[in-house]
């Protein structure tokens, strides 16, 4: 992305009143692929500092549509104040940590435990500061983004494929997304994103890779659009 380009998402974001340029990423896939629609529950992996909560949220609708988005990072986040409502919470943990009970627990303040301890979307957005070496670097982006895909559809659907994952304890063994769901998943391409696509492709009735506009043009950065989970 030109550095014209990106003063222009980030002047847009501050007067919109997201807390990032990020939002155009979400708002250019949800654009297209339409994946949040309200009332949904959301799960967003790596959301702080909170720019894809409010979109999200955004895409609820009204309260009254009810739906709920659950953000997990690392860092603390601090809810924002402008485009979100009582339906977002966050928790401060590793993804790699989740339990169902912790999701429970933020889904209950948000005041959606009774109705579903599933999610119809998983976002991940999730990544670590880069190392500067570009193997490493997509390595780690890559099994980021494969934990997203454990948490949303089950350790024991990627083990088809391969057994060297590690547990993810505490989440149900189908996974948090329910059929006909969808996941998005930031990684960087390199050696081993096709092969998560392969594997996507058997428990999505759609796989598509996504650059947004906002992503910059120099950058490896992708998101994996894997719509429409399989009946399991
Ligand atoms: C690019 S930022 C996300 C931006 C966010 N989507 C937004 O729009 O505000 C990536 C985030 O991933 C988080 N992250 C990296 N590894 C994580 C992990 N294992 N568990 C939870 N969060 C993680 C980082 O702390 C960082 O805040």
């Amino acid at each position: 992305m030109s550095r014209k380009l990106q003063d222009h998402f980030f002047k847009d974001a501050k007067a919109a009143g997201y807390l990032a340029r990020s939002a155009y990423k979400l708002l250019e896939i949800q654009q297209r692929h339409k994946i949040i629609t309200p009332g949904m529950h959301v799960l967003d992996l790596g959301c702080s500092p909170g720019a894809w909560l409010q979109v999200a949220c955004q895409a609820l609708g009204p309260p009254h549509r009810k739906g709920c988005v659950i953000g997990i990072d690392l860092q603390e986040v601090k809810l924002p104040l402008r485009h979100c409502d009582g339906r977002v919470q966050a928790l401060q943990m590793d993804a790699m940590q989740l339990t169902a009970a912790d999701l429970r627990q933020a889904k209950a303040a948000a005041g959606q435990c009774s109705t579903l301890d599933r999610f119809h979307v998983v976002l991940s957005d999730m990544c670590h500061s880069t190392l500067g070496v570009a193997a490493a670097d997509v390595a780690r982006s890559l099994q980021l983004a494969r934990c997203a895909a454990s948490i949303a559809i089950g350790q024991s659907a990627l083990e088809e494929d391969e057994d060297s994952q590690e547990d993810e304890g505490g989440l149900p063994e189908q996974g948090l997304l329910l059929p006909e769901g969808h996941l998005v998943a930031k990684l960087l391409q390199g050696e081993g994103s096709e092969e998560l696509a392969k594997d996507m492709r058997k428990h999505f009735k759609k796989v598509a890779w996504m650059q947004p506009k906002a992503t910059r043009s120099e950058s490896r950065e992708m998101y994996l659009v894997a719509l429409g989970r399989k009946a399991m």
